[in-house]
């Protein structure tokens, strides 16, 4: 083998590492996908014997397809083992070969030539049409063999998307990159990024984040809110401090811990891989240190586990746990716990009196994925967790435990407050009952 130097960005790593009949890279503009694929498929070609073709939906010439990002990429790091011919690249010492197609003309027939190919690169995966992938899909065949698909979003539909991603199993990659995780990113890229937003959020979601342009009609948050509120100072509060813990589902789900004091969320954690035990130690330094006045812990998944221990410590008053698909408190209003949660951080965002939330491009996408709809109540309800995942290419982890701040109202009684002759405390008349019998 050949000894390279090429850094490869991190997100990319697994196109080489790993195996998978799939590796769907998207997102927005110059997220680094073509450079990464460019540069990961010349190393490759030069550690064996590889058919590599490079297609796209439309191919009128070999001017529009990868042949010249390939080239350049090879000429920058010097590599001169590589034959550049009219229609195709070959490396001399390895016999690799890279070819070039269009597969808009293409028919069953003269598509066979791609049968003995060991990685084919889709780029402009969101062009494919269904008829071109029914025809590529099944015709990479070769043992071993790897679709790497670059795209970026067009629609909710994209064939491509739909075939791969909204439906991944094992042995299919969907890694979302944007701007933000390319570090080769120039500052114009960033520059033009950033007018954008402050231009159009609508026009920055779907051309820098990757966002498909269908969506957003019917979106439960809109982005203006979480921006103003990304924007807005309050700094300092004296609001009784409340705690939304989002706990991991899967390996690649986070941990995630939201604070809030009335009007102002001025901080979100997250963790990975965290076993019940730390979990619930590491709720415990929380609560020792930060002296929150309630801890909402979403009771799905290990919530459960972590919730008994840190009651067994005796913290049973400070954390609750929640269940997303419990009875609303206004079950007028709300379908279930979830959209209640979700429908008063929406109002919380869009209050008169101005709101504050730490500025982070992650809350921000994931706050404003969520669709909403109203059942024959009128009830709002939310789609499934599923859908967004689908959609946003993750879990949205941090909306999620900064919704669950808004499980049950906190009021201020840090010294309690009696009222009446009967000598109640404030809070106690706001309580709402739950298992634990509070
Ligand atoms: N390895 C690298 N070395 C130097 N520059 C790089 C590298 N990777 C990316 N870039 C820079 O980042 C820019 C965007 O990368 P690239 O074109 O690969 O992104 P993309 O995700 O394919 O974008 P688009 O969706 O617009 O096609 C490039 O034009 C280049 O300037
Ligand atoms: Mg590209």
């Amino acid at each position: 083998m050949l000894t390279v130097d090429v850094k490869i960005p991190v997100k990319f790593k697994p196109l080489l590492t790993e195996n998978y009949r799939y590796k769907l890279y998207w997102g927005g503009r110059a997220g680094g996908k073509s450079f990464a694929f460019a540069d990961s498929l010349i190393i490759k070609a030069r550690m064996g014997k590889f058919l590599i073709a490079c297609v796209r939906e439309v191919q009128n010439s070999i001017k529009d397809s990868v042949y010249k990002l390939l080239k350049d990429r090879a000429d920058y790091y010097g590599f001169d083992d590589f034959k550049f011919y009219e229609d195709r690249i070959e490396n001399v010492l390895t016999g690799s070969k890279f070819i070039f197609k269009g597969l808009k003309d293409q028919n069953s027939q003269n598509i066979k030539s791609l049968e003995g190919v060991d990685v084919c690169w889709v780029e402009e995966g969101q062009s494919i049409s269904k008829k071109s992938w029914d025809i590529l899909n099944p015709t990479i065949r070769k043992k071993g063999s790897e679709i790497w698909i670059s795209m970026n979003r067009e629609e909710e539909n994209d064939p491509i998307w739909k075939a791969l991603a909204l439906n991944a199993d094992e042995r299919t990659l969907v890694v979302k990159v944007n701007y933000y995780d390319n570090p080769y990113c120039s500052s114009e890229i960033k520059y033009l990024a950033l007018k954008c937003k402050a231009q159009n959020l609508e026009d920055y979601e779907h051309i820098w984040l990757g966002a498909p342009v269908k969506a957003g009609d019917n979106k439960l948050i809109a982005v203006k809110d979480v921006m103003k509120a990304f924007d807005v100072k309050i700094c300092v509060s004296t609001s009784p401090l409340v705690i939304g813990v989002d706990i991991a589902r899967f390996g690649d789900d986070k941990t995630v811990f939201c604070y809030r004091r009335g009007r102002y969320c001025y901080k979100i954690d997250t963790f990975s891989k965290l076993s019940t035990v730390d979990l619930a130690n590491k709720l415990t330094q929380v609560i020792n240190e930060d002296k929150p006045k309630r801890i909402f812990l979403d009771l799905g998944n290990t919530g459960a586990g972590v919730y008994d221990i840190l009651k067994d410590r005796g913290f049973g008053k400070i954390v609750r746990g929640v269940n997303f698909g419990s009875k609303a408190i206004n079950d007028d209003r709300y379908v279930n716990k979830r959209a209640e949660m979700w429908g008063l951080a929406n109002e919380w965002l869009k209050s008169e009196e101005g709101v504050q939330v730490i500025r982070d491009d992650e809350l921000l996408e994931d706050l404003c994925s969520v669709c909403k709809s109203y059942d024959y109540k009128g009830r709002l309800q939310l789609e499934s967790k599923d859908k967004i995942k689908e959609r946003l290419g993750r879990s949205p982890d941090k909306a999620d435990a900064f919704v669950l701040t808004f499980a049950e109202p906190v009021y201020d009684c840090g010294k309690v407050q009696k009222v009446g002759f009967a000598g109640v405390d404030i809070e106690s008349l706001f309580r709402v009952k739950t298992t634990d019998g509070w």
